[in-house]
């Protein structure tokens, strides 16, 4: 099997993203670990609640779809770590895909999402950082390129690492990898060349010698291909393939297995003028007669894939999700910066307004030291730069930070240097008033994004508090 190269420079970056990330991530699980201990608790109690009622309705009245027990069954098999094991990417994907109103009751909370985000992003790294031990594979960084791309994360700037590169560095000598791995790249609406796309096509056109897998993979790949109106010409080479697999059924409905089932219920998806060369029902039944008693279709692996399937999007669906950067399919012939740009110079939004905030310091768990200043500067200016006014302004305030690629981190305020050996961390806050010792805030008001992506507005109170975790 082929691996992936990745130079030294961008194993240095990798390797200090990871601390990074570790640092942040453990910050992160004990900064929140109250909160979550206390949700997760609620959590599994709600559950244990609705999967005992959908008992008495399964039994009862057959209401439950297959969807909802599918879900409902990856989501018990989270690990303590937030991950699903080597299925992370896959089921994280099959989570964010499903259709939010019919299982809105069983998905994770967000706050529970994002720990399995930030659980997926150290994987990644991991996976990078080790991959001399452990060669990276095609499939494998496809998974997470398209699960980030699901998330509605850029897998081409992945803390400053090009994923889908890397993803496109190798050639991949097999079929069903290569597909995946143009999935993966399309999906995140990096330019295909002519040479894969023929590859596909001649994939698509010799369907007869590759396996239903292969073949519902380099649809679905095509597919995405000609939503870029670069390619759309080649919309019409789509149909007779398309109808060959749609052919494959067999008298069980299903095309074989549970997962070739899956995946070309997914690469014909809404391809409704094929209809009359299959029957999308049966293949549906087909699945669905092959759950488990427990909801499960076999492992997570499978059952995410019987998700994607069972739901109205699949992988085919991810190049086109609405993530606020793109309108549908017409990306290339917009230049969307200069749009954005010229919404924010022509709306009133954008004039400049200085805007007053407060910053305080807190020192010890039971408060011991506090300075507040309050201080003036145009809306929208980073916090990271609020903190250099008030070092400016007031030594009380001097800080350290360091650089990271995805930003600075402060270590050292007011002369306290964070001791990870004893838990002692600096954590900001973003609060709606002043703060006080007698009533401190909550886990949950801890800023959500670094100091550089956190943006002033007004009326804000900062808060950065140095205690044990
Ligand atoms: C998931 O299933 C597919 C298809 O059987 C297989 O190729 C892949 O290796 C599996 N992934 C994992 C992590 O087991
Ligand atoms: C499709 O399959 C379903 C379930 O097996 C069956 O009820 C239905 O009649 C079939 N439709 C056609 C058009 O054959
Ligand atoms: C936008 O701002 C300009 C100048 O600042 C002003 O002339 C105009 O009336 C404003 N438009 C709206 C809709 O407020
Ligand atoms: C400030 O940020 C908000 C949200 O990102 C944006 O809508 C607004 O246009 C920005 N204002 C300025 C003055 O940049
Ligand atoms: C904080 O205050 C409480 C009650 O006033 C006290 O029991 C506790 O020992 C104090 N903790 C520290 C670290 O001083
Ligand atoms: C904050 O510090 C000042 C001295 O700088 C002190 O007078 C005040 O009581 C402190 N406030 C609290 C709530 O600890
Ligand atoms: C905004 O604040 C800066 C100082 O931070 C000051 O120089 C500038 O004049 C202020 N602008 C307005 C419109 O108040």
């Amino acid at each position: 099997m082929k691996t992936l190269l990745l130079d030294g420079e961008a194993l240095t970056g990798i390797a200090m993203v990871y601390l990074h990330l570790i640092l942040a991530f453990s910050l992160v699980a004990f900064g929140y670990s109250q909160d979550v201990e206390l949700q997760q608790t609620t959590t599994n109690y709600a559950y244990k609640e609705t999967t005992e009622s959908m008992r008495g309705v399964m039994e009862n009245h057959k209401y439950e779809s297959s969807l909802q027990r599918a879900l409902a069954w990856l989501v018990t098999q989270r690990e303590g770590n937030w991950g699903w094991r080597n299925d992370t990417p896959k089921v994280l994907t099959a989570l964010t895909l499903a259709p939010q109103e019919v299982a809105a009751a069983l998905l994770p909370t967000t706050l529970e999402m994002q720990l399995s985000f930030k659980q997926m992003e150290v994987e990644v790294v991991v996976l990078l950082w080790r991959h001399h031990e452990v060669p990276v594979t095609p499939p494998k960084l496809s998974q997470y390129c398209l699960a980030l791309n699901a998330l509605c994360y850029d897998p081409r700037q992945f803390h400053g690492h090009d994923l889908i590169g890397t993803l496109q560095h190798h050639e991949t000598v097999q079929d069903l990898e290569f597909a995946y791995a143009i999935l993966a790249a399309c999906s995140a609406r990096a330019h295909i060349r002519k040479r894969p796309i023929r590859r596909l096509l001649d994939i698509a056109n010799t369907a007869k010698d590759h396996n239903i897998d292969t073949v519902a993979m380099t649809i679905l790949a095509l597919r995405c291909i000609v939503k870029d109106h670069r390619h759309r010409n080649l919309q019409h080479t789509l149909r007779r393939p398309s109808i060959n697999l749609a052919r494959q059924q067999q008298p069980d409905g299903g095309f074989g297995n549970l997962y070739n089932t899956a995946l070309t219920l997914q690469a014909l998806q809404d391809m409704n003028e094929i209809n009359n060369h299959w029957n999308r029902t049966a293949a549906r039944n087909y699945i669905e007669s092959r759950q488990d008693p427990d909801g499960a279709f076999t492992d997570p692996n499978l059952t995410a894939e019987v998700v994607l399937a069972l739901s109205d999007r699949g992988l085919g669906a991810i190049r086109n999700l609405d993530c606020g950067k793109f309108d549908s399919d017409d990306e290339n012939h917009v230049d969307i910066d200069g749009l954005a740009k010229s919404f924010s110079t022509h709306g009133n939004d954008s004039e400049i307004r200085n805007v007053t905030i407060t910053y305080t310091l807190w020192v010890g768990s039971n408060v011991t030291e506090n300075s507040t200043i309050s201080l003036t500067a145009p809306r929208n200016t980073s916090f990271y730069n609020v903190m250099q006014m008030a070092m400016d302004l007031d030594a009380r305030f001097s800080f350290e930070a360091s650089e990271w690629p995805n930003g600075h981190y402060v270590h050292t305020l007011a002369g306290y240097k964070e001791e990870p050996m004893g838990y002692h961390y600096w954590l900001l806050y973003r609060l709606p008033e002043l703060p006080d010792p007698t009533a401190p805030p909550a886990n949950q008001l801890v800023a959500p994004v670094g100091v550089d992506d956190l943006l002033i507005e007004e009326g804000d109170h900062y808060l950065f508090w140095y205690k044990k975790l």
